[in-house]
């Protein structure tokens, strides 16, 4: 098996100096987590790796070659290459002056541009010419985050039957937020992350908020997380991502026996860490704020404590990133010029990215970390800083804003808009007594250490192999060429012949309103061609009441079934019960009915003789998927003892008698006259019992590409009338 991971950052970026190329470590959660992960895979030599991504800039064309090469042999990485100017707009632009502040819960920071959008589509389809160029059959595809939400439905297009994971780092935002995107924005977003057989998230908020949007905005249903896309099954799932808990906890080890910390050089100063990349989401200013107020409050800890602030250069292209900087660098001024003097500083701010070992070093010497974002998906830094603990003392200060904050309820936990409550956490942190610390992080350790990032990949890959292998199990069997010319063939050489079609999302697409799906001229004239070849009957097999199939038919003058099943008309005569029924139930039923579309605009009843229908398309769909449920449920209820049934159809519900179905009326006619080739084409649930009730020998087609009783499927109405187009030729 072999893991191809994509992602727009690698864990390198690549600066031209005058002694060539040189490849420099990259910061932030993607790429620490699946860099532990894939260094992980590297000692069981059982999965074959490989990264794809952006080298962090542009690369001269005579460099690319050695580029491609050291990230290979280096990185198990393929580089793709993209301009400057298209990296303004992908990645500065949509990626993070549209996405980031929108998904974070900051739409007035959001920048909406056409071009930024265009951008973005353009950037995903560069991904998609590389990932076609590598990917090989019975390799798993596993893309991360926002830059690269359109690519898994580009590669489920071009390669439908390869496995796709996707896993948003960020959060998902509530649909309210989502709704600033234009529709059009939304639809492809979400239709691109659902090219993905599963989708994780770091915790259960953002996944609902997913599954909503995609059903406001699409319209899919889902079931505990299984989004019915009507051609296929995709997931949404919720894998807190872990961290790699020995390669901290060892390095805290490391630092307690060898080296000198700088707790050694600063006496009995407490410290307390902050440390990310300087992002306006991570909350530095509030967390500021906080500390100068608690040195406000508490002069008696003033000289005693310092804080270690250290900003990670990130986003630099982007206005708001420069403006989040010179504020904190104005903040950082006044506190140290309000409080310090010659002997101590409180605030010790590095501007500068650190590697592991000095990272490890503070985290093991602080005695608290105050990591307070407004809204961050995970944030990897608190569970870092609780992992390095050896002796595990040391105190977290966590935002409720934070995904760790599920994990992590142990930390002292504020919400960051309170700058009330940092000060106060900051007090209680550092006069915390050292058994109550080891109590708590004992706790959180044993946690991160049972869920780490080993776990956290394992479980998404494995759901992703088993949801994959699931749909490869109900895989639609599209009609190929020999089969349609083998199945024409017998038609032509048969002596009888009936076909049985449906008629909506059969012979035409469904419309909004079903009055106006009345048949167009293409398909009066491939029915009548039908209908004049000798020995051929041809039956419209519908749900439609009566009326409407004589005035949509009559001239044609073909077989009718209506009411799925209960009339049946013999070209121009009359219609006819095909068995007795009762119609006693339904002043019982339509006033439950009514209530139900009374309290949903936009639906409305169909009352037919034998069936009560209750059509919702045109409503709004999280409030109907409501509505659906408690009906079906009363439904289910009142009709206990009645003789009849209720059926969900595509965006319809209808009850009706039982034994009323297009199987028993396919019969009607099957027992009556011998034929030699039989045809059933339909779409839709009701259709499976007429595909169920044909002899063996018979051609059944199921439009779409769910897995159906038909022994073949064509895509939609198009392609129907392309086979019969070649049926009548
Ligand atoms: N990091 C680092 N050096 C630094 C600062 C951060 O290596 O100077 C790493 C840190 O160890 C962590 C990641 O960057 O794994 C930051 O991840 P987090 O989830 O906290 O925030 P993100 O940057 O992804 O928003
Ligand atoms: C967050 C995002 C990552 C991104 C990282 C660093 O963690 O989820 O996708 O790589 O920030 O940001 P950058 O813009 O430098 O890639």
């Amino acid at each position: 098996m072999r893991l191809v991971i994509v992602s727009n950052r690698l864990p390198f970026s690549v600066t031209k100096g005058k002694d060539g190329t040189t490849f420099k470590e990259t910061a932030g959660g993607l790429v620490s987590g699946i860099s532990d992960y894939l260094d992980s895979l590297k000692s069981s030599f059982s999965t074959e790796t490989l990264w794809i991504g952006w080298p962090g800039a542009e690369i001269d064309q005579k460099d690319r070659d050695e580029v491609k090469q050291k990230s290979l042999s280096e990185f198990s990485a393929v580089p793709v290459f993209i301009s400057e100017k298209d990296m303004d707009d992908f990645y500065l632009g949509f990626c993070n002056k549209t996405l980031w502040p929108l998904f974070h819960s900051f739409p007035a920071y959001a920048v909406y541009k056409e071009k930024f959008w265009n951008s973005y589509r353009k950037i995903n389809n560069t991904y998609l010419d590389t990932v076609q160029e590598l990917l090989k059959p019975g390799d798993i595809l596993w893309i991360h985050d926002y830059h690269l939400m359109l690519l898994p439905g580009l590669v489920r297009e071009k390669m439908p039957d390869i496995p796709i994971g996707f896993f948003l780092h960020i959060p998902f935002p509530p649909h309210e937020i989502f709704q600033f995107l234009p529709n059009r924005i939304r639809m492809e977003i979400l239709e691109g992350i659902l090219g993905a057989d599963l989708s994780g998230f770091h915790i259960n908020e953002y996944t609902q908020n997913f599954l909503r949007c995609v059903l406001r905005t699409l319209g899919y249903e889902q079931h505990i997380g299984e989004i019915n896309l009507i051609k296929r099954i995709a997931k949404a799932d919720t894998f807190p991502m872990g961290i790699n808990f020995n390669k901290f906890f060892n390095a805290g080890y490391r630092i307690n026996n060898e080296t000198a910390s700088p707790a050694a050089d600063l006496g009995d100063t407490k410290k307390i860490l902050s440390v990310d990349r300087l992002d306006y989401t991570k909350g530095i200013m509030n967390r500021l704020s906080g500390f100068e107020l608690f040195l406000e409050k508490n002069p008696a800890w003033r000289r005693k404590v310092i804080m270690h602030l250290i900003c990670v250069p990130s986003r630099i292209g982007v206005q708001r990133y420069r403006i989040t900087k010179s504020r904190i660098d104005q903040l950082v001024g006044k506190i140290n010029g309000r409080f310090g003097d010659t002997d101590w500083i409180p605030i010790h701010y590095q501007y500068k990215y650190l590697p592991l070992d000095q990272l490890s070093l503070l985290y093991s010497a602080c005695d608290a970390a105050l990591v307070t974002p407004l809204r961050d998906g995970m944030n990897l830094i608190a569970k870092e800083y609780i992992a390095s603990k050896r002796d595990k003392t040391g105190v977290l200060i966590l935002s409720e804003m934070a995904g760790a904050a599920k994990e992590l309820q142990e930390a002292i936990i504020i919400n960051p808009n309170s700058i009330e409550e940092i000060a106060s956490a900051i007090k209680e942190a550092l006069e915390k007594p050292v058994e109550e610390q080891q109590r708590q992080n004992e706790i959180m350790q044993k946690r991160l250490s049972n869920y780490d990032i080993i776990k956290w990949a394992d479980e998404f890959l494995n759901e992703l192999k088993a949801v994959h292998e699931e749909r490869i199990r109900f895989h639609a069997n599209y009609m190929n060429s020999s089969a349609k010319e083998s199945m024409i063939l017998k038609f032509k050489n048969a002596g009888s012949r009936i076909i049985f079609l449906d008629y909506d999302g059969t012979l035409v697409p469904f419309v909004e309103d079903p009055g106006k799906a009345a048949p167009d001229e293409e398909v009066v004239y491939l029915l009548e061609l039908l209908k004049r070849i000798p020995r051929t009957e041809v039956v419209l097999i519908s749900g439609r009441d009566r009326k409407t199939l004589t005035d949509w038919f009559d001239p044609l003058d073909l077989k009718l079934i209506s009411e799925h099943g209960a009339w049946a008309k013999d070209g121009r005569g009359e219609w006819q019960l095909i068995k007795p029924l009762m119609n006693d139930w339904k002043p019982r039923l339509l006033p439950v009915v009514r209530m139900y579309a009374d309290r949903l605009p936009g639906s409305f009843i169909e009352e037919k003789t034998f069936s009560i229908v209750w059509h919702y398309r045109k409503s709004d769909r999280e409030l109907a998927s409501i509505r659906v449920k408690e009906l079906v449920d009363d439904l289910l209820q009142l009709t206990s003892n009645m003789d009849v049934q209720v059926l969900q159809g595509s965006k319809v519900i209808e009850i009706k008698n039982s034994g009323v179905n297009k199987g028993a009326s396919a019969l009607h006619f099957l027992l009556k006259n011998r034929y030699d080739f039989i045809l059933a084409i339909g779409d839709d649930l009701t259709d499976e019992d007429m595909f169920m009730a044909l002899p063996e020998d018979a051609f059944s087609i199921k439009v779409g590409d769910q897995h159906s009783n038909a022994k073949y499927n064509l895509r939609d109405y198009k392609e129907v009338r392309s086979l019969i187009e070649e049926i009548v030729k």
